[in-house]
């Protein structure tokens, strides 16, 4: 016998299954709802990590991609957060072009738009925002930059870096390496003048570009006005070699710091105003800073230890040089700085400091790429002959490659 059900119970029932089903319906949708909220997955841009002595200085994990924050582990601090291309330029660039590498802060943001109208080629640029409450007044402001400039929008990649840290100039510069979007890069101070058509005199020289496609480095010539004053506006800047030399013959401009004739002598002014084509650094010693277009593989990182003013791109250089890769200056092109004051109270005691890190770390990387040629056979090749040069004069260097070298 079939129990009767009232028709009480019979509508508690329909009801029931009523309410069974939306609840179904709605837990499906809300645990579907995150994929149409967040965008797909980005393919993995996690590197591998590098056994090469040069590249092993750095590390990237965890890449949060619903919200495009990357965790970039630093040598020095914790771990920093990175925002890649916070803005990506509309155009995708030729892959043999040179990306312009650099790091801005609040005050360059009037001369970085100047360079972004003159260069009108790829750019990666890395902002730094401390990480306190000012922190969206400030990303605001870069807002109204980037809004200020169309060429922007056609040829900048940002990537902002939000952490505690203050001054971490060579992390900051890997990271707009890091996220180049060609094959070269050139490493360059943002308040330097790019006073000639780079792009075409390369595009013109088929021995430079077989110098960079080799691998080495080319370098571009730096100058300065001898009155700071002359030194303000680019407008005004030389636009050729023969128009340069006519100025620094009548002592209005000079080479970069020739108060430091060290920081750039190697790249051999005298020879350059005479050369019509690209010619090899051949007394390169470890204060050298040129502004110089490399290969963005297999180049060697900027050591992130340097946090501060002084020596980090001179060790950056440096690593680079001894890793086997030569610098060579470019005939037609040069850079000129553009005049503003320095704050000289916290570089004095970050200098000191440097000064002495950098002692010590141009040992080690004498050590470390002595270890890794041996390791890989390339001590008997020309690979070596930089690092056999500039190590030599390190206390018990010698002997330490007589012992592992003798057989
Ligand atoms: C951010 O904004 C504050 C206040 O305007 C300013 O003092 C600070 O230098 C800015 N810079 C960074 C890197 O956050
Ligand atoms: C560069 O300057 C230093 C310091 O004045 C000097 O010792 C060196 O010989 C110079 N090098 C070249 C290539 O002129
Ligand atoms: C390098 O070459 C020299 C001379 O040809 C040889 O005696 C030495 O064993 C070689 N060293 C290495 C590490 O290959």
């Amino acid at each position: 016998m079939r129990p009767e059900l009232s028709p009480k119970v019979l509508v508690l029932l329909r009801y029931a299954a009523a309410v069974y089903l939306l609840g179904s319906v709605l837990f499906t949708l809300y645990s579907l709802f995150p994929q149409y909220k967040e965008p797909q997955p980005e393919p993995s841009i996690k590197p591998k990590r590098l056994t090469e002595p040069g590249q092993a200085t750095f590390d990237v994990e965890n890449i949060l991609y619903s919200q495009q924050i990357m965790t970039w582990k630093s040598k020095s601090f914790l771990p920093s957060k990175v925002l890649p291309y916070y803005f990506k330029a509309v155009r995708n660039f030729n892959p043999e072009s040179v990306t312009i590498t650099t790091l801005i802060t609040f005050d360059r943001y009037p001369i970085f738009s100047r360079l972004v109208t003159n260069y009108q080629g790829p750019i990666s640029v890395s902002i730094h925002i401390t990480d306190d409450e000012n922190k969206d007044e400030n990303l605001s402001k870069l807002h109204d930059m980037y809004n200020s400039n169309p060429y922007m929008k056609e040829f900048v990649d940002i990537h902002v870096i939000v952490d505690k840290f203050e001054r971490q100039f060579n992390m900051w510069r890997n990271v707009a390496r890091f996220f180049a979007r060609s094959n070269y890069f050139m490493m360059l101070d943002v308040d330097f003048h790019i006073c000639t058509d780079l792009q075409r005199h390369l595009s013109l020289d088929a021995k430079a570009r077989g110098v960079l496609s080799s691998g080495a480095a080319v370098v571009l010539p730096a100058f300065e006005y001898v009155k700071q004053d002359d030194g303000i506006d680019s407008a005004t800047f030389p636009k050729d070699k023969q128009a340069l030399i006519q100025l620094v013959q009548k002592k209005k401009i000079t080479t970069f710091h020739d108060f430091f004739p060290r920081g750039h002598n190697a790249t051999d002014y005298e020879q350059w105003y005479k050369s019509d084509s690209v010619y090899k650094v051949t007394t390169y010693q470890h204060s050298y800073e040129p502004y110089a277009i490399m290969r963005k593989e297999g180049t060697p990182w900027c050591d992130e230890r340097f946090i501060g003013y002084g020596a980090n791109k001179a060790a950056c250089l440096f690593e680079i040089y001894i890793s086997g890769i030569d610098y060579w200056v470019l005939p037609q092109d040069f850079v000129i700085h553009q005049s503003h004051p320095y704050k000289e109270e916290t570089r004095k005691q970050e200098r000191k400091y440097n000064r002495r890190l950098y002692q010590n770390f141009q040992e080690e990387t004498c050590f470390r790429y002595f270890k890794y040629f041996l390791e890989t056979s390339q001590w008997n090749t020309s690979k070596a002959d930089n690092l056999k040069e500039q190590c030599s004069q390190i206390r018990g260097f010698n002997q330490a490659v007589e012992q592992f070298t003798i057989s």
